[in-house]
């Protein structure tokens, strides 16, 4: 039987590339250059799986095709936010994801994000690096103790959950949690957190807020003006989840007139275009994407989406399907 074809849209760790080849018929992206929606209309003609990332966006531009050979998007990521679930469905394709593979890596880089702009990390390597330090003083760089603070986590899920470990049981924070539904007891007794009913309710409580919600339009601006005007004043906010949670206009305009501490994003509207005016900011910490940029995460999320493709490619319910 001939085996199915497979298109792979970005470079992927190479111990998988190899497996995947072994399997099936695959066309890799040596070059590593982002399929434009014009590749992926062509692509969906002619491959049975694709393997998306969060980089390619998948709405009507791309999906314009009355009979696609393609039965499944596998995606290499657990956020899908930049699938159009819709569409596919009318195509009748599959789509997985790479869920929990991921979570404890994310959850450490949050903590780093965290710790980051708590510490004031950004701004002193800077300073190292560009010549300035001029030495130990007791008033430089001083920043904010992070053991024993609130920690307020929008989004319990497995990266929420990994993030509540790391900074309840690493540094006896207190963990309050908001979630669509509710969280069972025995999961919040795992890091004795507390749900709260609202992110309004949540705000004012916390000295850290660390989203791991998911992406799209039903999240699009979830912290808006008037959530973080709920911020106490030193506050501080992390982001790993994705870009459009924020309104970025509304942090500038916070972090400008400091009514919050300050902002550690990984994430960004519009990425990797980032707004000038954020980059002008010393009260914000920034880092490329690099959530579950490990190389033991990456290949396991490699790994994670062969599996789906082959369950799928044996008449099996693939693990991960997300529609
Ligand atoms: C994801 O998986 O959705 C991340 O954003 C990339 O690891």
């Amino acid at each position: 039987m001939a085996r199915p074809r497979v298109l792979v849209t970005r470079r992927w760790p190479a111990a998988v590339e190899a497996r995947l080849s072994d399997i099936f018929d695959v066309r890799l992206n040596t070059a590593d250059r982002p399929l434009t929606p014009t590749d992926f209309r062509a692509a969906i003609r002619e491959y049975d799986a694709i393997l998306p990332t969060v980089t390619d966006r998948i709405g009507a531009p791309a999906l314009e095709c009355d009979r696609p050979q393609t039965r499944i998007l596998a995606n290499y990521g657990v956020g899908y936010s930049h699938i159009d679930l819709n569409r596919v469905g009318q195509h009748g394709i599959v789509v997985t994801n790479t869920p929990d593979v991921l979570s404890e890596c994310t959850a450490d880089l949050a903590m780093t994000l965290l710790l980051m702009i708590a510490r004031r990390a950004g701004e002193g390597e800077r300073e190292i690096r560009e010549g300035r330090w001029t030495g130990w003083r007791p008033t430089h760089l001083v920043g904010t103790k992070v053991s024993g603070k609130t920690l307020g986590i929008v989004g319990y899920g497995r990266i929420g959950q990994e993030m509540a470990r790391r900074a309840h049981h690493g540094f006896g924070m207190k963990i309050l949690a908001y979630n669509r539904s509710p969280v069972a007891p025995e999961i919040l007794a795992q890091c004795n957190a507390t749900q709260v009913d609202s992110i309004d309710e949540l705000m004012p409580l916390c000295d850290f807020v660390s989203l791991h919600c998911p992406g799209g339009a039903q999240n699009r601006h979830l912290i808006n003006s008037a959530r973080l005007a709920l911020m106490r004043p030193g506050a501080f906010l992390v982001n790993t989840a994705r870009g459009e949670v924020i309104d970025e206009a509304a942090l500038l305009h916070a972090l400008w007139f400091e009514t919050i501490g300050g902002a550690a994003l990984d994430v960004f509207d519009g990425e990797p275009d980032i707004n000038p005016q954020l980059v002008a900011s010393d009260r914000l910490v920034m880092l490329p994407h690099l959530g579950s940029a490990t190389r033991e995460a990456r290949e396991a999320m490699g790994f994670r989406v062969i599996d789906n493709l082959q369950d799928f490619f044996a008449g099996r319910e693939p693990r991960d399907r997300v529609n």
